[in-house]
């Protein structure tokens, strides 16, 4: 499975582990930056990972703010990208069960690092109900246009 991932200067950290504890379970990651943790702009690596998540030259994405809030406010601006932000796996059980989200957005400034990689496994793990489920996402496909 392929995953873009991506972060600003404060979920830079954060994001190196997950990379590297991506990469050691085997997969396919592409790191849209940021490298550093000099001060950057949130939005451009929201935009970058959820046109890699539209375009489907992944599977999903993985972003990292201070807070995960910025990131998911600015990656759900990209048609077809549902950001959730979750701060634990329940959260991204159910991004996945009921939202069918395709971008998991977490804080880098209050998740650590073991919480982070189960947030990770639960949301690469966890299939869209569908049913009841896909009627609400389909309103939402209809909020887009
Ligand atoms: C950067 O200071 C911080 O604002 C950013 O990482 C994020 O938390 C924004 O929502």
């Amino acid at each position: 499975m392929k995953i873009a991932i991506g972060s600003d200067h404060a979920g830079f950290e954060l994001k190196e582990h997950i990379r590297k504890y991506l990469e050691s379970k085997g997969f396919e990651v592409i790191d849209e930056g940021t490298n550093s943790t000099k001060s950057v702009d949130y939005p451009v690596f929201a935009k970058k990972v959820a046109e890699d998540v539209v375009s489907e030259k992944v599977q999903y994405g993985i972003l990292m703010c201070g807070t995960g809030l910025g990131m998911s406010i600015a990656a759900n601006k990209i048609k077809g990208a549902y950001a959730a932000l979750c701060l634990y796996p329940t959260m991204a059980k159910y991004a996945r069960h009921h939202n069918n989200a395709n971008i998991l957005v977490m804080a880098g400034r209050l998740m650590g690092p073991m919480i982070a990689e189960e947030t990770v496994d639960v949301f690469l793990s966890t299939d869209f109900e569908g049913g009841r489920h896909e009627r609400r996402t389909n309103e939402i496909k209809e909020l887009e246009n």
